[in-house]
């Protein structure tokens, strides 16, 4: 394994296609789902330096926080609450340019500009919603959602 995900590469979509092969390697032959996460995290927080990577898991009717790279965050999201519990309700990606435009945003932390959330699915139910935050307003668009379903991809076909 290489001990290393920095990720030469000028613009975003080439830091995205040099940092993908790293994370399918990076969770190649490891069955244990909470360290396959906790590189993923890691890995696209330090090739990308997002505030904030990191999941949440479906438990219940709730949303409850998974490993995650950045910022101490909430534990709890509700069905339809925020950006993430919206993701899931919605079962597809929201992308939100201006975090305080959108209704019942739920701010962990002040430094948040705009956020991506992500649903990751297994046998057609969403189980994980994937979150990203920028301290940068409108910082997520078409490339970002590309890269990130791939990610839930990858997330989807991991051992549990
Ligand atoms: N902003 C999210 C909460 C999670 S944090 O950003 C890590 C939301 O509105 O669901």
């Amino acid at each position: 394994m290489s001990d290393s995900v920095f990720v030469e590469g000028e613009t975003r979509a080439e830091k995205y296609s040099s940092l993908l092969p790293q994370i399918r390697a990076l969770v190649e032959g490891e069955n244990d789902l909470i360290a396959n996460l906790s590189n993923i995290m890691g890995a696209i927080k330090e090739g990308m330096n997002f505030l904030w990577v990191g999941c949440y898991f479906v438990k219940g009717d709730e949303l409850v926080l998974g490993p995650f790279q950045g910022p101490v965050a909430c534990t709890h999201i509700g069905f339809g609450k925020g950006v993430c519990g919206t993701c899931w309700q919605r079962e597809e990606t929201v992308i939100v340019k201006n975090v305080d435009e959108f209704p019942g945003h739920i701010a962990c932390s002040t430094e948040s500009k705009s956020e991506i959330a992500v649903p990751v699915f297994r046998k057609g139910k969403v189980f994980m919603v994937l979150d990203i935050d920028s301290n940068r307003l409108a910082d997520f668009d078409e490339t970002d959602k590309i890269f990130f379903q791939q990610i839930a991809f990858i997330i989807e076909s991991l051992p549990k």
